[in-house]
């Protein structure tokens, strides 16, 4: 699989990276009525979602002129099965997981689109934790789950793309393979000397401290993705507690109903 066929979208794919800089441009109507429909042609299970849009630059993150937040959304479909004498019974862990991938996926067509049109995207992933308080802000109505932030606007910046795992490291074929040493240190490689050969966590100032009693061995010269990574991964969030608490409060359950 040496041989890559590019063409102008695929060449676009390739070129993905997020923008944490903008400039201070209005996008027009007719571009972001072109990008959230681009979003909504995206395959769907449900079309269970909906995009709160805001202008109120000053406010975003990065202060990029557009900040949509993609919501998963049960209530519309509600709306409409009532007019036929319907209701959802769907459990919620089932409509939340189809929820995440319409909601996913259309983000993501929305990305592209973006980006074909000259301007540049960051998604913002801690949106389901402050749930309760963009749902007030947005008046969002209950089964209506804000499930990622996206910035966009024209850039300001012009990083290069971000490194990604080998294909080999992704792409299995008929079986999952044993990971050996190897495979996991040629990732890892990959990886770490890319982000630090771009500067990308000194450019952010974004190293993580350590919690507990683990010994900080790391600066800008040697910080990078994986150790980044398992900072995040191996420190925060081990309860359910809170997300469960901001899903519930948005009216989602992960309680079984069945024999109640
Ligand atoms: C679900 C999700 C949440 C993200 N959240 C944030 C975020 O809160 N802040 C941020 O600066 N970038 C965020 N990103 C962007 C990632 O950091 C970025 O996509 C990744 O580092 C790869 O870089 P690239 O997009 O430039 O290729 C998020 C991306 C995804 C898919």
């Amino acid at each position: 699989m040496q041989d890559k066929t590019y063409n102008s979208a695929i060449n676009l794919l390739l070129q993905h990276r997020s923008i944490r800089k903008y400039q201070d441009k209005t996008v027009p109507d007719e571009i972001i009525e072109n990008i959230v429909q681009s979003g909504q042609q995206a395959a769907f299970a449900y079309q269970a979602y909906s995009v709160l849009l805001s202008r109120e630059k000053e406010k975003h993150p990065f202060h990029a002129p557009l900040y949509f937040v993609i919501c998963i959304d049960f209530h519309k479909i509600g709306k409409i099965m009532e007019t036929k004498n319907w209701k959802v019974i769907m459990n919620d862990l089932s409509c939340m997981l189809l929820g995440m991938q319409d909601a996913a996926y259309m983000a993501q067509n929305m990305v592209i689109a973006a980006e074909s049109l000259g301007l540049g995207t960051c998604y913002i992933g801690s949106v389901p934790y402050y749930a309760d308080k963009i749902a007030e802000r947005l008046k969002l109505p209950q089964k209506v789950f804000p499930l990622v932030g996206l910035t966009v606007g024209y850039p300001a910046e012009n990083p290069p793309t971000r490194p990604r795992y080998p294909l080999e490291f992704v792409l299995f074929e008929n079986e999952y393979p044993e990971l050996d040493k190897n495979a996991v240190n040629r990732a890892k490689k990959e990886m770490d000397d890319g982000y630090l050969s771009q500067n990308y966590y000194r450019n952010l100032n974004a190293k993580l401290g350590l919690i507990g009693d683990r010994e900080e061995t790391f600066d800008y010269d040697s910080y990078s993705w994986t150790e980044h990574i398992s900072r995040k991964l191996g420190q925060w969030e081990p309860s359910t507690k809170r997300l469960l608490e901001q899903l519930e409060k948005r009216g989602f359950s992960f309680k079984d109903t069945e024999n109640e």
